[in-house]
């Protein structure tokens, strides 16, 4: 039996490489950044060159902490950003940069899109309704705004299997990543035919696509002289970052919910049917386990939204974090705790890059609404984390109401760390809320599912039972019954702005359309 597995998460802001054991041990970890261009407000892209030559960094970096034989490497699992629109030409050359997940460009192409076919139709066909960010609408706007590169696309990929393609020279992906394009038919785990009549695209344009687990292409020559790795060593299909996340935390059957709180935010439950909750308003997608399915809210800015926050309002935490070496985000999470629940009645909506779940709504902006003159620095901090949980418990809310039962929740990604955070989603969501023992999250269910691929477990729920355990846990506190009331008030902000939003997305627009002087 092989000695060890590789996951390779190609993220948003770094590729990322993983090495352990066939028993899920955890052996070497290495990053390696990369930027993200906004040319436009509301866009978002990447060079697909920059992510191979980080992954190869990474794999490099792996290679230097942890000397292995060639046959030891049982195999690689990939996973990486979703709804990526990468288009090459019929050589496999980059046509244009990458067009990311949150990229907002394509609304119009939505509306069109969801007029012309209908929306009951789109759910029958996918499962799902059109969002900017998905990889259909991006084709269309490629469409309409650059014909030229569209007619000279030869083959269209999801970011990770771009770099697949130079790891291997083959074009596959993985149902759960293609769920992501809004040209799967989720349902049958296949390519739909009509979806891609609808856009334009032909079938030898997209990869061939199989499940998670299946090691559909090995490592070429070129792969193994530009990564140091061997010849020959199989890559399985892999999964998008949600999904191999989700595997990581050991979501593989119902009734068992993960909430990650990264750059964005994800309510993730496994499903054993398909369904299309409420009109869509979930994300309804094929599981990287093979034969299930998964539901999925996503909010556009969680983590993020602090982030953000600490970055611009509260910079100075980050200056007392290179004074005295302590993590500004646990100052911030500390500040927030010498406040009440509810901030004293201040509320933030995060909406900073639009929103997906529980709102699709592009226009969408983040709010700050209470503010009065006794308030102080904390309160705006616990308004900030209490609305990115409130967001998240809509998104749970969405989940339960769609008949998925959860009777438990691993809370993982960034802001799983901070012990208030975890006990505010306990609150929150009326839930126990737990970790588990594992925190490479995608690029750790990766490599499970690599692991899967090379027969070291004969599924994917056995790989997860051997490796996956829950650690820390919060039981809801004395202060869930008033958190009942908060997210009550909460849910009727964005109904009572949607509106002006529109209004001021159209002035906004109209005011850069005008030319200047
Ligand atoms: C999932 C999604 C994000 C991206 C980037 O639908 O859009 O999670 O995959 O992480």
């Amino acid at each position: 039996m092989p000695g060890y597995f590789m996951g390779i998460d190609v993220g948003t802001t770094a590729s990322k490489a993983i090495l352990c054991s066939a028993d899920g041990s955890m052996l070497a970890t290495a990053s390696s950044e990369y930027p993200m261009q906004t040319p436009q407000i509301g866009w978002a892209e990447q060079d697909p060159h920059d992510w191979w030559a980080a992954t190869c960094d990474s794999i490099r970096s792996i290679r230097d902490q942890v000397d292995f034989a060639p046959g030891e490497l049982g195999g690689i699992g990939l996973t990486g950003q979703m709804h990526g629109l990468v288009m090459l030409d019929g050589r496999g050359e980059v046509l244009r940069p990458c067009i990311m997940w949150n990229d907002q460009r394509a609304a119009p192409q939505c509306e069109q899109l969801e007029q012309r076919i209908g929306i009951q139709e789109l759910l029958d066909r996918t499962g799902n309704r059109l969002l900017p960010g998905f990889t259909a609408p991006k084709i269309a706007w490629v469409a309409q705004n650059e014909p030229g590169i569209l007619s000279r696309t030869g083959m269209i990929l999801l970011p990770k299997d771009y770099v697949r393609y130079r790891l291997t020279g083959g074009y596959f992906s993985d149902v759960a990543d293609a769920s992501g394009t809004s040209l799967l038919d989720c349902r049958n785990r296949r390519w739909s035919a009509a979806m891609l009549e609808a856009i334009g695209v032909d079938e030898s344009m997209l990869p061939h696509v199989t499940e998670s687990p299946e090691p559909s292409s090995a490592i070429s020559h070129e792969g193994a002289q530009a990564t140091g790795l061997a010849e020959g060593t199989p890559v399985v299909a892999g999964a998008g970052d949600q999904a191999a996340q989700a595997v990581g935390c050991g979501i593989v059957q119902e009734g068992v919910v993960s909430v990650t709180i990264g750059t964005s935010g994800v309510v993730f439950a496994s499903s054993d049917q398909w369904k299309t909750p409420q009109g869509g308003v979930l994300h309804s997608y094929c599981h990287a386990v093979p034969g299930q399915w998964h539901l999925m809210g996503v909010m556009l800015s969680a983590a993020g939204s602090l982030k953000w926050y600490k970055d611009t309002l509260a910079e100075s935490t980050c200056m007392q974090e290179s004074q005295t070496g302590r993590d500004a985000y646990d100052l911030l999470t500390e500040e927030a705790a010498t406040v009440p629940p509810g901030a004293d009645g201040v509320f933030f909506l995060p909406y900073l890059s639009g929103e997906r779940t529980p709102w699709p709504d592009p226009d969408a902006r983040g709010t700050f609404l209470g503010l009065a003159r006794h308030h102080q620095r904390a309160h705006v901090t616990r308004s900030v984390l209490e609305g990115i949980t409130f967001g998240l418990a809509d998104c749970l809310e969405l989940v339960r109401s769609a008949g998925i039962e959860a009777r438990r929740i691993r809370i993982s990604g960034g802001g799983a760390s901070s012990t208030f955070w975890r006990q505010l989603c306990a609150d929150v969501f009326k839930c126990r809320v737990a970790t588990v023992n594992t925190t490479e999250g995608a690029a750790f269910g990766a490599a499970i599912l690599a692991s899967v691929g090379a027969g070291c477990h004969e599924s994917v729920q056995g790989a997860v039972k051997a490796m996956i355990h829950e650690e820390e846990e919060h039981d809801p506190g004395p202060q869930a019954a008033m958190y009942e009331t908060l997210l009550e008030r909460y849910d009727q902000l964005y109904p009572a702005l949607k509106d002006l939003f529109r209004t001021m997305a159209r002035q906004q627009q109209d005011a850069e359309d005008t030319p200047q002087g």
